[in-house]
């Protein structure tokens, strides 16, 4: 007779059986007490070495513990088979009602810019581009500033030390591209240029602009103010006042800044526009005959304007923003009214 404790058997078995956890663990469990070599199988065998009146104790004791066993295991199993081996860390509740996905939206500069490329290309220029990353070249000398220029103190540059620098300006997409293509041409040129300079509520140091170029026959400053008037009109939805006032750029001649009512003061003068209540916008001209020297055209045969806006500028104007700082903060609270 295998001399076997049943009360420490059932007591072992039990805390066995609930410990499993997975339904291999649990066959185990079964073939380790009720298998053909089980723990319990070999008392229920070695009953027959008993008197009558302890093989009827014990043996009614083994086989109660024998199906009360087997009704634990099934019930653990069949636990299981409902979630299938899934442990409890597991369990998904499929009834939880869903989280809805945050979906994200374009930036206000990005649909700033998406805006002035409809409205250009609907005029027939073409959207080009250019590296950030500029040699002195193009950024300066082709566009008439050669060294020791004072202009090119107007633009405090960042100088990198793989003798590139951070372009100031996208004027030397100009360049670029009129050396590569014959006239007429029409392109607008969106891009960012980097400043080394302070920062305040209209002014930033990386920023974002859009050169526009027209080069053709008898092209004048009339066609420069015609289409600028009719992107001002698609671009806020109104008739907007404007200005034009003689500048200097040594890249074009005669030269204007572009300026547009302040939209934050109504023209009474405030900190975005400085108090003069004008919000410069925009430099331009008429293209001066080096910079098509430089790009190979012969001057003589070719008129053409520039322009070059500041999009954040732009889409200050239009979405009544303060504070240019706030297109590259980050800030969720701003960037969630687009
Ligand atoms: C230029 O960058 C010239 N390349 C523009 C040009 C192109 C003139 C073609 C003639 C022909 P300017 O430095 O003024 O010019 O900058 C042009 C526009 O960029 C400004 O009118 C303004 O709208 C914007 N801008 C310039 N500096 C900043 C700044 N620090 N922060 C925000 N916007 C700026």
């Amino acid at each position: 007779m295998v001399k076997i404790d049943l009360k420490l058997l059932k007591k072992e078995s039990e805390k066995e059986i609930e410990k499993a956890g997975s339904i291999e663990l649990l066959n185990e469990v079964s073939k380790k007490y009720l298998g053909k070599k089980g723990k319990l199988t070999l008392v229920l065998r070695s009953l027959a070495g008993l008197s009558q009146n302890e093989r009827k104790k014990v043996g009614t004791e083994a086989n109660e513990l024998k199906i009360f066993l087997k009704e634990k295991i099934d019930k653990e199993l069949e636990k299981m088979n409902l979630v299938g081996s899934v442990n409890e860390s597991e369990w998904i509740d499929i009834t939880i009602p869903g989280k809805k996905m945050h979906s994200g939206h374009l930036h206000p500069l990005t649909l700033t810019k998406r805006k002035v490329e409809e409205i250009f290309q609907s005029m027939g220029f073409s959207v080009v581009e250019g590296p950030d990353m500029e040699n002195e070249w193009y950024n300066f000398d082709a566009l008439n500033i050669p060294k020791d220029h004072p202009a090119r103190d107007v633009w405090d540059t960042f100088y990198l030390r793989n003798k590139l620098l951070l372009r100031t300006h996208t004027s030397p997409v100009q360049v670029r591209y009129m050396e590569k293509n014959n006239p007429p041409l029409r392109i607008i040129v969106p891009g960012n240029v980097f400043r080394h300079e302070a920062t305040d509520a209209s002014h930033e140091f990386q920023l974002f602009q859009i050169e526009g170029l027209m080069v053709d026959k008898n092209i004048s400053v009339a066609n420069l103010k015609a289409i600028v008037g009719e992107f001002f009109r698609r671009f806020f939805e109104k008739d907007i006042k404007f200005r034009l006032r003689p500048d200097y750029f040594p890249f074009t001649e005669p030269s204007f800044d572009i300026a547009i009512n302040c939209f934050a003061c109504q023209s009474k003068g405030c900190s975005v526009c400085k108090g003069t209540g004008w919000l410069e916008v925009a430099g331009a001209g008429m293209v001066h005959p080096n910079v098509f020297k430089n790009s190979k055209l012969i001057p003589k045969d070719w008129q053409g304007w520039a322009f070059g806006f500041g999009l954040e500028r732009l889409a200050m104007i239009k979405y009544k923003i303060n504070d240019i700082r706030l297109f590259r903060s980050g800030d969720l609270r701003f960037l969630n009214q687009f």
